[in-house]
């Protein structure tokens, strides 16, 4: 069988195809690659194509794809611990790895990002015992019915303002703001403000292309939250150490009260965490009241993998210098091949998450900006690059992720293909 065939069965058995929407490449029009294996930062589709890959499974494989080691802590945890439903070590090992290189006091392992964000602001609403939460026009916080409004990525790339199936009810406490805006978030809590229970916040987006906060936006949203009592949740489930050696945390001049995890944190497995402040976390069951609970909540392999990965990550300061890099490297590149081309770009990055808004605007600071950047532009960029064997994420709205298997020679490779692309589309 080969890509399009196992796509086409797939569909007769899987609602479109895939478990995931983004992964069906629907708004680009085709069928996506069926992938078979990856090592480093190569994978490979069931044609036989080689791809450099820059979504590195959107976002976890930040050592690359099927690290040895990381391999290796799997597989010799597999053969005798698979799932007990009982405390282990692993799971205090990795606890113990977070918390002591965040700062942060507890944290509770779940299995998803969606989990974590949810459990987070159900967490947020039984300590302040208020209902209210705010998020941000084009953060993606998972799936979770309070969170699908103006919810960037997926939602955004398809075109649907929210979902159906989710009660007015489910939504009347979700209040959106406007992303790096100060005045929106003032009027907010101006109306609402002692109604208000958290707001959640990617500090540096990526589900609307990579934006990050700006400092004297996230001051004015502190000093607000700690005027009316309301927890400040950073959603680091894409961003969490993959930015910053601690965190995104430490780009910014306070400390969240939650902070959420996922991706990264699972070496590649279905993983996710919340974490936070003691007084607040020991409202969870079965210290508080706060009920949350998980079968599959801290799988041994879940947590060798996760455990390998952020030890091999922090075994060297320099992981993250490297990251950086590359990244600088990719994104000048990037900017110098479209300024020659007279093509209009704007290049935002933070270490290895990257995004090329092709625009005119002189900055993409929010959601309004993402949206009226040119997705036709995009699809032709991205078409270009699949076929000249660079796997990207499928939307303008998404982040490009780089990994410390990847080498100057892969951007390298990269901007070649995106001089072709230039040499192609521009004026
Ligand atoms: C910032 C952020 N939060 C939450 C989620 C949801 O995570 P999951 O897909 O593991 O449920 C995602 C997923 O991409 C995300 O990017």
């Amino acid at each position: 069988m080969n890509n399009y065939s196992i796509f086409e069965e797939s569909k007769k058995y899987i609602p479109g195809g895939v478990n995931s929407p983004v992964r069906a490449y629907k708004d680009m029009g085709i069928t996506p690659p069926v992938i078979s294996s990856g090592s480093g930062a190569l994978i490979f589709d069931e044609d036989g194509n080689q791809y450099i890959d820059f979504v590195g499974a959107w976002g976890p494989m930040i050592l690359g794809h099927c690290d040895k080691d990381v391999v290796e802590a799997i597989t010799s945890t597999a053969s005798k611990a698979l799932a007990f439903g009982a405390p282990t070590k692993l799971e205090l090992e990795l606890a113990k790895l977070i918390c002591t290189t965040t700062d942060i006091d507890l944290i509770r392992m779940v299995n998803s990002g969606t989990e974590a964000t949810m459990s987070a602001v159900k967490l947020a609403r039984g300590y302040t015992g208020k209902n209210k939460i705010v998020k941000f026009a084009g953060c993606y916080h998972g799936h979770y019915e309070g969170f699908l409004v103006s919810a960037g990525s997926g939602v955004m790339t398809e075109g649907i303002p929210g979902s159906a199936g989710i009660p007015q009810d489910h939504v009347k406490n979700t209040i959106i703001a406007q992303y790096n805006d100060c005045q929106s978030i003032e009027e907010i809590f101006k109306v609402h403000g002692d109604d208000i229970a958290c707001v959640i916040i990617e500090p540096v987006a990526g589900n609307m292309g990579v934006i990050k906060a700006k400092d004297e936006f996230m001051d004015k949203l502190h000093s607000l939250c700690v005027k009316h009592n309301s927890l400040i949740i950073f959603d680091e489930v894409m961003c969490g150490f993959r930015v910053a050696y601690k965190g995104a945390q430490t780009l910014f001049k306070f400390k969240p009260d939650l902070v959420t995890y996922g991706k990264i944190i699972g070496g590649g497995l279905p993983c996710g965490a919340y974490g936070g402040r003691k007084e607040i976390m020991e409202m969870l069951s079965p210290m508080g009241p706060v009920y949350q609970a998980g079968t599959m909540s801290g799988n041994p392999l879940v947590m060798a993998a996760g455990i390998a990965t952020l030890k091999k990550l922090h075994l060297d300061s320099k992981n993250y210098d490297k990251l950086n890099d590359l990244g600088k490297l990719l994104e000048d590149g990037i900017i110098k091949i479209a300024e020659s081309n007279k093509l209009p770009v704007k290049v935002n990055r933070v270490g290895a998450m990257l995004t090329i808004f092709f625009t005119d605007l002189s900055e993409v600071s929010n959601y309004d900006d993402a949206q009226k950047c040119n997705v036709d532009m995009f699809k032709k960029y991205f078409k270009h690059m699949l076929s000249s064997g660079f796997n990207l994420p499928p939307s303008q709205f998404e982040a490009l992720f780089l990994s410390l298997a990847h080498t100057e020679e892969h951007i390298h490779k990269f901007l070649e293909a995106f001089q072709g692309f230039c040499s192609k589309f521009s004026l």
